[in-house]
């Protein structure tokens, strides 16, 4: 299973990336407005900034929702960088556009994906990756994980290269259970992969054994 962080913060894409076992990292506008990335120049400069930290997929979102604004803004931000991955929305266009930029050899992320038919739609639109936000799933009372299965059985189905990038995640049980589902990518912040090194029984047995090396 691939880690990625899904944050815009320099800091924390740094300290994911020292931990040694980051593969990647997904953004979207509200994490760079979260940041105070403002203003196109700035964008732009911000996902080259990521890819000079983090050797891997960088996931970059688009915000134009017609055809021709996506196709324009993905080609500029493919260019930046040999790892952006252009991030397009689940609507009409975006199918449009995925099949585009498959046909192009340009990578795309197909997020805002909260069904199993939409993430089939994506796979047959040759997206590289698809994004189900499992957490909001769960916000609204469906089990996000749930969804990560259904989708993860349809493309091993037909054979689909779309890898199940399971995102939204707010925890770490989140990662585990996707990483039993089988998604192929977990993206989250910072937090839930600490998260994982926590154990009680980790904590009590190492301050035994120092002790016992003490004495
Ligand atoms: C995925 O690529 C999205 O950026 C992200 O996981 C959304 O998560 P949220 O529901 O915590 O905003």
């Amino acid at each position: 299973m691939k880690f990625f962080i899904d944050t815009a913060n320099l800091d924390q894409i740094r300290e994911a990336n020292a931990l040694g076992v980051l593969d990647g990292v997904t953004t979207n506008p509200s994490l760079m407005a979260k940041e105070g990335i403002k203003g196109e120049e700035k964008i732009l400069q911000h996902y080259i900034d990521i890819c000079n930290i983090v050797d891997g997929d960088v996931s970059a979102e688009v915000i134009a929702t017609d055809l021709a604004g996506m196709i324009a803004e993905g080609e500029k931000l493919a260019a930046l960088h040999k790892n952006i991955v252009v991030k397009i929305p689940m609507i009409k266009d975006g199918i449009k556009a995925l099949r585009y930029f498959s046909n192009k050899g340009i990578k795309t992320n197909c997020t805002l994906v909260f069904s199993a038919g939409q993430a089939l739609l994506a796979a047959k639109a040759g997206a590289n990756y698809v994004s189900p936000f499992i957490g909001r799933l769960d916000d609204i009372s469906y089990d996000g994980v749930d969804l990560i299965k259904q989708i993860v059985h349809i493309y091993r189905n037909y054979n689909y290269e779309t890898q199940v990038l399971a995102a939204s995640i707010r925890h770490s049980m989140h990662i585990v259970r996707c990483a039993e589902a089988g998604a192929d990518v977990a993206t989250c912040p910072l937090q839930p992969i600490l998260d994982l090194l926590k154990h009680p029984l980790t904590d009590s047995g190492l301050e035994k054994f120092l002790a016992d090396h003490r004495k």
